[in-house]
């Protein structure tokens, strides 16, 4: 899909997105660099009223911003924003809070390279995978 129906496909998981029954609901992107997983978390934060510019954390590893109480119904107070691309383990996560986010249902969490860290990925994880398709078109799965 190009990027204008990816923008529809976030809208779609977003309207469609069911809170896990216990933590926080938690999104794991997978593929490849370029495939879309910054530029889909984007999206979704700028569908969710986030007016901040969503940088890629690749180098701060996390951010949070803050969710109107008028989106999604509001089930979450906190978009979270990782990219565990540099991390080598679970462990690396953990020094930075992660047991604490994930154990709190009010965090949306988006994690690019979740891969990285499997080890600490918690159970009831949805992913959708990326690819790369050509220049301007990207593959989508979601499971
Ligand atoms: N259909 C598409 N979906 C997502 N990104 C696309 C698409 N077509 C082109 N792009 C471009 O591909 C790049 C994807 O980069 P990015 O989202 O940072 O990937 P990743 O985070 O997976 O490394 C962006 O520059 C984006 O503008
Ligand atoms: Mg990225």
């Amino acid at each position: 899909m190009n990027i204008q129906e990816m923008k529809a496909f976030a809208a779609k998981f977003l309207e469609e997105l069911t809170p896990a029954s216990v933590g926080a609901t938690v999104i794991g992107l997978r593929g490849e660099l370029g495939a879309g997983k910054t530029t889909f978390t984007q999206t979704c934060a700028h569908l969710l009223g986030i007016t901040e510019n969503i940088t890629s954390p690749t180098f701060v590893i996390l951010k949070k911003y803050e969710l109107s109480e008028k989106v999604l119904g509001g089930k979450f107070s906190f978009l979270i924003h990782i990219d565990a691309y540099r991390l080598k383990g679970g462990k690396e996560l953990n020094v930075i809070g992660w047991q604490e986010v994930i154990a709190d249902s009010k965090n949306l969490v988006m994690i690019e390279w979740p891969e990285q860290v499997s080890d600490v990925m918690p159970e009831n994880t949805r992913y959708i995978d990326f690819k790369h398709i050509d220049e301007t078109n990207r593959g989508i799965v979601s499971k």
